[in-house]
């Protein structure tokens, strides 16, 4: 073991890179790499990238720039040389493309290869030669990013159990840059999993770009995390309409751990826009799901995506994806402007939509799902809710958790209600969070599922 040497890490995009960036934080930690909140005085930052709009990864070559600026002052001042690192799906992406745009650059690495982040170090400090590394090959990453000895990080984690995408929307880059669907082995996600529940973790979200395309099936696999003591909750996102089969809207009814709460997004109202998006479900059968779901576990909140200003997205298009999110009456969603990605097909096709009308129609879509929210939120005062505590709240005696349906709860309690479900008797709602008192008697009867 060598001296501590310092490491920040910059996590953009989705939460699979929040999970991976704890991973190569394991993985460095041998080599005597300790966690720093800055990249001051870091001798190895890593930006952990998101390539999914164009917004998101102009964000990185700025950044790279700032971090350059950094790294030349402290070598004028004698200092120690910071190794810059790009990782995530920008460094899929674009490969050496990013060397070339900002040389300062020291290694890139892909999703798939985190595994070979000691020796990729190590290499570029000793010759700068070899600095590519991104390709695929997704049973090593886990294989090496072993579960053993994952530090659990708080009473609520993150567990990967699905990557990649074969769906190719016209518009995304993710089966680009995370590579084919896969699932890991049941039996080491289970070994992960009670891990972290012997370190306190109660709640896991399961993650994967297609997560409900899991191998062997998610509900079996929900079904058998849901057994394990001390895990209480369990969440997966994000969901593809087309794998929700029958198994997993029964585990809703079935499986008190699983919480009632669904991102299963729709990304339009119009059928031919869909179509145009390679979704694989119309308007109609999306809402017919949503319909068995709810059928299944009446309270669900569902939450989605959505784009507006997709190719050839006209005024009525726009109107049907309104009055699909009227119906299904959403408890959360993310709205976002169509971005052209290079290499999509969408990138493209004619009818590409002006700056302003995208910006009209995510104004209006914001709006209604604003108020969906808002409302949602607000029906939950007077309920009581089994409040999981995470952390302390902004302010002196106060804590933060999460209800069943992912809504920030704060409340007066002592610390050591971190980690407990606690009932919760909500007061008050605003549009990110609800604010309640400890106590208030039985929980809501709904909230137990047949
Ligand atoms: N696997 C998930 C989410 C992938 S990315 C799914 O199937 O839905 C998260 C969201 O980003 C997408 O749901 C979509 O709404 C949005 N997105 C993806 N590509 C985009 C693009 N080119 N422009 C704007 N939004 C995009
Ligand atoms: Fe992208 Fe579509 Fe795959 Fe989701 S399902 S990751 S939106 S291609
Ligand atoms: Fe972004 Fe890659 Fe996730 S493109 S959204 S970080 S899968």
């Amino acid at each position: 073991m060598s001296a501590p040497k310092r490491l920040f890490i910059k996590t953009y995009g989705c939460q699979m890179n929040v999970y991976d960036s704890e991973r190569m934080a394991d993985v460095l930690s041998p080599l005597g790499y300790v966690a720093a909140d800055t990249p001051d005085g870091a001798d190895l930052v890593v930006l952990n990238t998101c390539h999914i709009r164009e917004k998101a990864t102009e964000k990185v070559y700025s950044e790279l720039g700032k971090l350059k600026e950094m790294r030349d002052e402290r070598l004028a001042e004698g200092g120690a040389r910071m190794t810059i690192a790009v990782a995530g799906c920008v460094a899929q992406a674009e490969g050496e493309e990013i060397m070339r745009r900002q040389p300062a650059v020291d290694l890139v690495v892909g999703p798939q290869a985190y595994h070979q982040l000691p020796e990729l170090i190590a290499r570029s400090h000793r010759a700068r030669g070899e600095r590519l590394s991104a390709d695929f090959a997704p049973e090593d990453k886990f294989d090496a990013l072993a579960p053993a000895g994952r530090k659990a990080n708080g009473v609520t984690a993150f567990l990967t159990v699905q990557e990649g995408c074969d769906k190719f929307c016209t518009f995304c880059v993710v089966p680009y840059t995370r590579g084919p669907e896969w699932s890991r082995d049941p039996a080491t996600i289970e070994a992960e999993a009670r891990d972290l529940a012997a370190q306190g973790v109660r709640e896991v979200t399961l993650l994967g770009q297609n997560v409900n395309a899991y191998a062997g099936g998610l509900a079996a696999l929900v079904r058998r995390l849901a057994a394990i003591p001390g895990l209480d909750r369990i969440r997966y996102t994000t969901s593809h309409p087309r794998d929700m089969d029958e198994d997993l809207i029964a585990a809703h009814a079935e499986v008190p751990e699983l919480m009632p709460y669904l991102h299963l997004p729709v990304q339009s109202g119009s059928d031919k826009i869909l179509k145009a998006m390679n979704r694989s479900h119309t308007a109609d059968s999306y809402l017919k799901l949503i319909e068995k779901i709810r059928a299944a576990r009446p309270d669900i909140a569902i939450s989605g995506d959505f784009i507006v200003g997709f190719p050839g997205e006209r005024d009525s298009d726009f109107e049907a994806t309104l009055a699909l999110v009227r119906e299904v009456n959403h408890a959360a969603a993310f709205s976002f402007k169509y971005s052209r990605r290079p290499g999509t097909p969408a990138s493209a096709m004619p009818g590409q939509v002006a700056e302003e009308v995208k910006d009209e129609r995510l104004a209006r879509l914001n709006a209604l799902l604003d108020e969906q929210a808002r409302a949602f939120n607000a029906a939950q005062v007077g309920r009581t809710l089994p409040v999981l505590f995470e952390r302390p709240g902004r302010h002196p005696g106060q804590l933060i958790g999460r209800s069943p349906y992912l809504q920030a709860v704060h409340a007066t309690a002592p610390d050591r209600l971190i980690g407990q479900i606690v009932p919760v008797k909500i007061e008050n709602a605003a549009r990110m969070s609800l604010g309640g008192t400890l106590g208030g008697g039985v929980l809501a009867e709904e909230l137990q599922p047949a």
